[in-house]
């Protein structure tokens, strides 16, 4: 316990510096393959290379290190998260999960199990800057298609063009698919809610995450002037957005398990004294059954549409995500649940409503998922945190986790 509780200090101090590359100095702000990527990749190579790990870059911007396995024909288990971040965003959402998996093996202190190990950095997975997100993961189960690669950013930039411009080549992507000898995915990351810490618990495992729809939704009415046009005969696009922004709300309100957001929404022409013509907005919904979440998308579309014919505006949907809920595999789950209760703690299972990798990776092999206590639940912004003693947690039972299979004979 006392290497897991210095090393979580390191853990916390590698992704205190991790945070200091961003592209908005005083924030951490690092879309998919932006500049400050270079710097997160050199700075994780350094420490995995002195961890004994063989390093390399895959065409989609993920960060692989390889720990080997004792003996030559193993199989491979994945360790990883993101190494992106929302706008703005916190030190720990992905970044620790990758950062963890590093000390895990320093903690092995070169020890070879009867497995390979590989920790991967992904290189998105928030959406953010091409509103589709897990692009690094839907690589590493070999499904970042053309139609992927062909989305434009708010600059016009392709996903294809980023990854020139970072210094890959994109017609590699499918070298970056994960073989068949994996034995499945794990992920750490923060709760991002303020669930353990209500229950004064430091560990839970993931059952399952749930599923999200993501809209462009565009309310279109009539810019004018807004000294000489009477209230009855506007038609202000951002006034309808309002209204409906209220019923958005009010529905997942009163929907048990569900949450809804409109997390942006721009005005055109975006002038004091105009009344707004167009509104391009998001939504973003999410329930762990996949039923209650489109029956909720149905009734803020038609809400969308009386308040639009309410008002003489027009609405118009694109949606870019349609990503169901996932379950978490039922054996890789009880080996973790085994190894938290070895180490000591008590085993606690929830949901997630965050959207991780490990839903992606799950498509292709077994995936299970470690989270840990988020103070004052609060993520997704600077103040995110973690504690000392949860990391070291973590750790201890990240440890067992793999001493649990080698038991088992990968
Ligand atoms: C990712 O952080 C998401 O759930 O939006
Ligand atoms: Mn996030
Ligand atoms: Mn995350």
């Amino acid at each position: 316990m006392q290497r897991a509780i210095s090393s979580a200090r390191d853990v916390i101090a590698r992704c205190q510096l991790l945070a200091k590359c961003t592209t908005e100095p005083g924030f951490t702000t690092r879309p998919f393959l932006a500049e400050p990527m270079h710097e997160v990749h050199a700075l994780l190579t350094s420490w995995m290379k002195d961890a004994g790990m063989t390093v390399s870059i895959d065409a989609a911007g993920n960060l692989r290190g390889c720990h080997a396995a004792s003996r030559p024909t193993a199989l491979r288990l994945f360790i990883g998260s993101h190494l992106d971040t929302v706008p703005r965003g916190g030190a720990y959402d992905g970044v620790l999960g990758v950062v963890l998996g590093v000390a895990l093996i320093e903690l092995l202190n070169g020890q070879h199990l009867n497995f390979n190990i590989e920790v991967i950095g992904f290189s998105e997975e928030e959406g953010f800057r091409f509103g589709v997100p897990f692009i690094g993961s839907r690589a590493l189960i070999g499904e970042l298609d053309e139609e992927l690669l062909g989305k434009r950013d708010a600059a016009g930039v392709r996903v294809a063009d980023a990854i020139r411009e970072f210094g890959l080549d994109p017609t590699r992507i499918g070298e970056a698919r994960a073989g068949t000898d994996a034995i499945g995915y794990f992920e750490f990351h923060i709760e991002q809610g303020p669930v353990l810490e209500d229950l004064r618990l430091q560990l839970a495992v993931v059952e399952a995450i749930a599923g999200q729809s993501r809209f462009s939704v565009s309310f279109r009415g009539q810019a004018n002037h807004a000294g000489t046009t009477p209230m009855r005969l506007r038609r202000d696009a951002l006034a309808g957005a309002a209204e409906w922004i209220c019923v958005v709300e009010k529905e997942a309100r009163s929907t048990s398990g569900l949450v809804a957001t409109v997390g942006r929404v721009d005005t055109e022409p975006g002038a004091g004294n105009v009344i707004p013509g167009l509104v391009r907005g998001t939504l973003d919904i999410r329930h762990v059954e996949n039923g209650e979440r489109k029956a909720a998308v149905q009734r803020v579309r038609q809400a969308a549409e009386v308040i639009a014919a309410s008002r003489g505006l027009s609405v118009s949907w694109e949606q870019y995500l349609d990503q169901p809920a996932v379950l978490m595999d039922a054996s890789l789950t009880q080996v973790l649940e085994r190894a938290i209760a070895r180490s000591g703690y008590p085993v606690h299972r929830m949901t997630s409503g965050a959207g991780h990798d490990a839903m992606i990776v799950a498509r292709r092999m077994p995936a299970a998922m470690l989270f840990l206590r988020s103070p004052a639940g609060i993520s997704h912004h600077t103040a995110e945190t973690v504690l000392e003693d949860d990391v070291a947690a973590a750790l201890t039972a990240g440890l067992g986790f793999l001493k649990e299979i080698e038991a088992r004979g990968a």
